[in-house]
């Protein structure tokens, strides 16, 4: 079952303090950093590229860069983003001519790589092959290019078609995430025919990689949003592996 993460976005910190920022999330209980980096091409925006990521990954031991590229030709910027100590590499798959072999060369540079969709990208998007090849799928619930939009929930069934077809995977959602916001995307289960009872077992539910940024950063007390947004995602797992021990493969409640 993959693991709660919440990765904060650092585009609603002060970038005048980033290292600071980024340390003060660490203590605060987040596992990754969300870094946005856009280019003014992908999206109108122009925030940060390697140089800046590789000062913070300098000045913030232990930190593991959650790297959202929104940027055209995701394939340049690879090597680049490796040698500033980038850990994961997540490009738009709107923006690539050549996903498989972008993931190759992603994880030629021991980076895990995510793939994001848009919200007027369907999750057919990513292929079997694609998905397989990933290590993170992110949702994008809200459209690229800023922080503080309103999250858009006609993009959680995407969320459940990816957790159907990849119970394993590392799943992120990004955009509007907020403690109210989160357990639409933690609980997402597909509405399709049920899986087998052994199948089931195993199913784990929504999205286990929350990124935030205003929600966060914005609040009095960051780390209380951090726990509160880590509780939705365990609870929503707990709430998914108890399934089958109250039904047996008949859809019967065990005892009865
Ligand atoms: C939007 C970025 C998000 C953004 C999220 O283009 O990809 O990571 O910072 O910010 P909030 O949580 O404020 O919607
Ligand atoms: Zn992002």
């Amino acid at each position: 079952m993959p693991e709660a993460i919440i990765s904060p976005s650092v585009l609603a910190s002060d970038f005048g303090q980033l290292t600071a920022e980024c340390t003060r999330m660490l203590k605060g209980g987040a596992q990754w950093l969300h870094m946005d980096v856009m280019d003014g091409h992908f999206v109108p925006n122009i925030t940060m590229g390697a140089p800046v990521l590789k000062c913070v990954h300098k000045g913030v031991p232990g930190i593991f860069m959650d790297v959202h590229m929104m940027v055209s030709n995701p394939e340049r910027w690879v090597d680049d983003i490796a040698d500033a100590g980038g850990a994961l590499y997540c490009f738009h798959i709107e923006a690539a001519s050549d996903p498989i072999s972008l993931i190759h060369a992603i994880h030629k540079r021991n980076m895990k790589a995510g793939v994001a969709i848009s919200p007027d990208t369907p999750s057919s998007a990513i292929t079997d092959d694609i998905g397989a090849l990933a290590d993170m799928l992110l949702v994008m619930t809200v459209y690229p290019g800023r922080g503080g939009q309103k999250f858009l929930e006609r993009c959680v069934p995407k969320v459940a078609e990816l957790r159907a077809r990849f119970p394993e995977k590392d799943i992120e959602v990004d955009g509007g995430l907020n403690p109210k916001t989160v357990h639409v995307c933690a609980e997402a289960a597909a509405q399709r025919a049920p899986p087998p009872a052994s199948l089931l077992l195993a199913m784990p539910q929504g999205s286990n990689v929350i990124v935030a940024g205003t929600a966060i950063y914005g609040a009095d007390d960051p780390p209380a949003v951090i726990q509160t947004l880590k509780d939705a995602v365990n609870t929503a797992q707990a709430k998914a592996q108890q399934q089958p021990k109250e039904k047996n493969g008949n859809g019967v409640e065990n005892g009865h």
